[in-house]
This record gives structure tokens, sequence and C-alpha cells, in this order.
């Protein structure tokens, strides 16, 4: 498959502090890819690099390139990314707090093309996909719920019609029933031909909807491949699915309860 999104040899700084280095990631048309990474391997940045809002955080790329199909976005305001199909849902579900539900939907719009005519067709798959959003229209977006306020988050995105979505982390701190219906949703978009590249924290979740992901390590890649081959390896269960390698704990036990009494006692 012909890849949207083409990252290569990305490297990113804060002033001094180096938070990616030679990341390499593809998203084919039509795919959901998903990023894993413990707290500071550089998720949000690889994000904000795509959507060129680094600079909003004193970042910057000092090398590599990003191309979405087949053209380089280097330069590109933020807006002019949003223009061209790639809409970043950040961290931390940003909602305007003090604005109705329904003007957060239609600040989603802003600085997209298209008439009337796609922007109620966008807003009637909002409604269809997140229904609460239609009963809560005239509501204070700050009354939300975390789970109805990362709805709205995602269904902004969803008004400028992209044809690749950022999501950064949109399970975080949701129950477990929510996140799952957030989940749901993002096969949803994804089917309606949406390509999605997530960002995720519960691994989980993330490699039983990508069909690739990536794992960040300080900034760099550390392992890429298949999501099932990934959910299968050790090294992902065990730093990132909270699976405990059973057996090797086991050969531990085995192996201080065969050492020498004193030798425990005095450990
Ligand atoms: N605005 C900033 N100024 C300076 N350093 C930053 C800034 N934002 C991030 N960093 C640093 O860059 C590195 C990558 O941060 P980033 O936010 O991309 O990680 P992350 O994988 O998204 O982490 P988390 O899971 O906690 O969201 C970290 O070392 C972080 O401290
Ligand atoms: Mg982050």
């Amino acid at each position: 498959m012909a890849a949207a999104l083409e990252v290569r040899a990305l490297t990113v700084g804060y002033g001094p502090v180096r938070a990616l280095r030679d990341v390499c990631v593809d998203v084919p048309d039509g795919a959901i890819v998903a990023v894993l990474g413990s707290n500071g391997a550089g998720k949000s940045t690889l994000l904000r690099a795509i959507s060129r809002t680094l600079a909003f955080q004193r970042g910057h790329a000092t090398a590599g390139s990003i191309r979405f199909e087949g053209r380089p976005l280097d330069g590109m305001s933020p807006s002019r990314v949003v223009a061209e199909g790639i809409v970043q849902i950040p961290e931390g579900r940003q909602v305007f707090a003090r604005m109705t539900v329904a003007d957060n939907l239609r600040a989603g719009t802003l600085g997209v093309r298209g008439g009337r005519r796609e922007t109620v067709a966008a807003l009637r798959r909002v409604h269809e996909l997140f229904p609460v959003l239609a009963d809560r229209a005239g509501q204070k977006a700050g009354l939300l719920s975390g789970g109805e306020q990362q709805m709205l988050a995602m269904g902004r995105a969803l008004m400028a019609r992209p044809r690749l979505l950022l999501l950064d982390e949109p399970s975080l701190g949701l129950a477990p029933l929510m996140a799952a219906r957030i989940a749901e949703t993002v096969q949803e978009i994804n089917a309606a031909g949406t390509s999605v590249l997530l960002v995720e924290q519960n691994a989980a979740i993330a490699l039983r909807l990508a069909s690739t992901a990536y794992v960040l390590d300080v900034g760099e890649v550390a392992l890429e491949g298949p999501a099932d081959e990934l959910a299968a390896s050790d090294e992902v269960r065990r730093r990132y699915l909270g699976v405990v390698d059973e057996t090797a704990a086991q050969d531990a036990v085995r192996a201080e309860a065969a050492a020498p009494v004193l030798r425990r006692w005095s450990a």
C-alpha cells in the first residue's frame, strides 16, 4: 500500500534537549498505525512535528523530512497542514471550555475548504458517531465529562474532514468502558476512509486497533513491525502490556530458594 505519510530521519530538539533522533515512520493510506513508548519517549513530539506545531512549544526539527501524499510539509503553517488534510487531536482533550459544544464543532471547520453542504454532512456524521454531542449542543464544553470531552475533541477534528488523523493518547484517564468506546469509534472513523496515527499509553488497545506499530524509546525507534507480532513479543508484553514473564519469575524464585539460607538473610 502506498504510504500516505512518510517521516524520514526526523530529529527534533527543544533548545538543547534532543527529543527525537533519526525517526522514520510510515502511515500507509487507509491504515491505523500505533506509536507506543513510555513517558517522555517523544510520542507527542512526533505528532507535533507532523502537524507543524512544534514552534508553539519552542521545539524545532533539525534534520529529516515529512511528506504527505508525496508533498513535503516542511515550511508549511499549522493551518496549511490542516488544509492538506492532516488534523491533530492533542493530548489532554483540549476543548474550548467556555464555548458551547456546537461552537466547538463549528471551530473545527475554520480555515477548511468546502461549503455549507460539506459542513452539514460532516456535522451529521459527527452526531451519528457521538449522539451525545447532538444532545448537548447548547451546553458549555467545560461541563462535559472527561469521556464526552474526548468525543468533542474528536468530533471537532472530524469537522475538518481529515484524511489523516493524529490522535494523542485518547484513552488517557478514561474508565475502561469509555476507553473501549473511543477505540471503537477510532475504528469506525478509519473504516470510513481516514488514516490514523495513534499515540497510546494503553498498548493493549493500540495494538488491537493498529496494523503496524512503532515503539519509541528515548527519542528513537526501538521496535517496529506488524501490530500482532509486536503484541506477541516478550519485550512489548513485559514493558507495555504489563504481562509478567511467569517462567522467568518462577526460575528466579527457584534459584533463590536453592541458594544457601544465610546468603538470603544477609542479602
Ligand atoms: N516544550 C518542551 N520544552 C522542553 N522539552 C520538552 C518540551 N516538550 C517535551 N519536551 C521533552 O522532550 C522529550 C519528549 O517529550 P514528549 O512530550 O514528546 O514525550 P511523550 O512520549 O509524549 O511523553 P508522555 O507519554 O508523557 O506524553 C521529553 O524529554 C520531554 O521532557
Ligand atoms: Mg505525550
